[in-house]
């Protein structure tokens, strides 16, 4: 193999969203059916970061698609380092589901050790992959990262600082940051067409740590969603969703308790989301999600990712063609693994209101760009987050984390 520290970089740029994986691996459970993959799409400096999902049904062509997506994210955000992700076929409300991520993290110990730095990921939250690297004497999901600073023991403590620190709503910070990423994506295309927040309604498919953080900020920021949608289904109401009386009935896997719903919500199947009437759909839950069978059903104006890989090259070519663009997930969703490399490379702390300046700032400039491009020359938002993502920073020495 070759070594993944050398300065060579053999899979990254030009054109990595075209390439190849650097490395695939293939694991099976010695206790039940599940199977699991890490991708390493390439690295950078001897590191790759990217979550870790569970779900049934989780493919290898799901997680290369995914681990492409980070290294698009990592380059596009000039984190100075490569992209991956780990997927395990297994269904998340199993009782022996932590089992199978222990199980799975133990397998893949040599890369989490020292290359592969994860995270959450649908099915997957935070505390509970942390709660398996603590486990695991791995302490926490950043290890490989946090290991190779002067300091790990004060870098962990920023770290966990940072991911713990409370905002408004009752929430972490480090389970916020990345919906607030797509909120304000969705907010600056708002300030693109001149329309105020509450003059813009929209639909998020997903409630759970990305979905629930963007309903939870747009709603803040005075914007109407009209439609939410879980595993069990879409609530509708068309004068906008009580979204924080909502976001207290979920469960740890992001579904809304039925049985104390408000009054005023309709239940419809989960599938009508996509063909909610408001300006902004957001895709914040499976991969795969808008395809040609449902393409035609988007009524939005936009859409904005919040899942990895929600929509299939055909059905965002079919979108285009009928003048709707698609804000990608490699640049919508990439304020949490941003935000994480902000904070590990010492750059934002435990002080929220740093970390949403930069994040809000960040993605209203990107998103202007993109939806200029569109709007002025027809270039969509994914082929101009491409050629950002083909042109990283460079890495001019070894990657110093403080
Ligand atoms: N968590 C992160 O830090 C992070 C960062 C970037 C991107 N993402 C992406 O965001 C997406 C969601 O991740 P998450 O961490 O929020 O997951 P999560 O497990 O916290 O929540 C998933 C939500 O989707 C709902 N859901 C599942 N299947 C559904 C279906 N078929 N229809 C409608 N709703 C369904 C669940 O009920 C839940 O509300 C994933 O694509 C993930 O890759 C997550």
């Amino acid at each position: 193999m070759l070594n993944p520290g050398t300065s060579a970089d053999p899979a990254v740029t030009p054109a990595n969203h075209r390439c190849e994986p650097y490395l695939r691996l293939h694991w099976t459970d010695s206790h039940t059916d599940a199977v699991g993959y890490l991708v390493v799409h390439n690295l950078r400096g001897g590191l790759a970061t990217g979550g870790t999902r569970m779900r049934a049904g989780c493919t290898l062509r799901e997680v290369e698609d995914l681990a492409r997506g980070m290294a698009n994210k990592t380059a596009t955000f000039d984190l100075p380092i490569g992209g991956a992700k780990g997927g395990i076929d297994f269904d998340p409300k199993d009782p022996r589901a932590v089992e199978v991520l222990e199980r799975f993290c133990e397998a893949m110990r040599p890369w989490l050790d020292t290359h592969w730095v994860t995270a959450e990921d649908l099915g997957v939250p935070q505390h509970l992959i942390d709660q398996v690297f603590e486990k695991l004497d791995l302490d926490q999901s950043y290890h490989a990262a946090i290991r190779r600073s002067a300091d790990p023991a004060a870098t962990l403590a920023r770290v966990r600082g940072g991911l713990n620190a409370a905002v408004d709503g009752g929430f972490l910070l480090g389970d916020v940051i990345g919906g607030f990423g797509v909120a304000h994506a969705c907010l600056a295309a708002a300030v693109q067409w001149g329309q105020a927040p509450a003059d813009t309604t929209a639909a998020i498919q997903g409630v759970g740590t990305m979905g629930g953080a963007a309903a939870y900020y747009l709603s803040e920021a005075g914007m109407k969603i009209t439609a939410v949608a879980d595993a069990a289904g879409t609530l509708y109401c068309p004068a906008g969703l009580d979204i924080p009386a909502l976001l207290e009935l979920r469960d740890g896997y992001g579904e809304i308790d039925r049985s104390r719903l408000p009054a005023g919500i309709e239940q419809m199947p989960r599938g009508d989301i996509v063909s909610a009437d408001v300006d902004i759909f957001v895709p914040a839950a499976i991969s795969y999600a808008i395809t040609p069978d449902n393409s035609f059903d988007i009524r939005a104006r936009v859409v904005v990712e919040a899942a990895n890989a929600a929509t299939t090259p055909e059905a965002e070519a079919m979108l285009a063609a009928r003048g709707i663009p698609v804000l990608p997930d490699f640049v919508a969703n990439a304020g949490a693994v941003a935000w994480a490399w902000w904070l590990l490379l010492g750059e934002v702390d435990d002080v929220p209101g740093t970390s949403f300046d930069r994040l809000r700032t960040t993605m209203h400039n990107k998103v202007a760009q993109m939806l200029s491009a569109w709007t002025d020359e027809g270039i969509t938002p994914r082929e101009i987050g491409h050629r950002w993502a083909d042109d990283p920073a460079p890495l001019t020495g070894p990657v110093v984390i403080p």
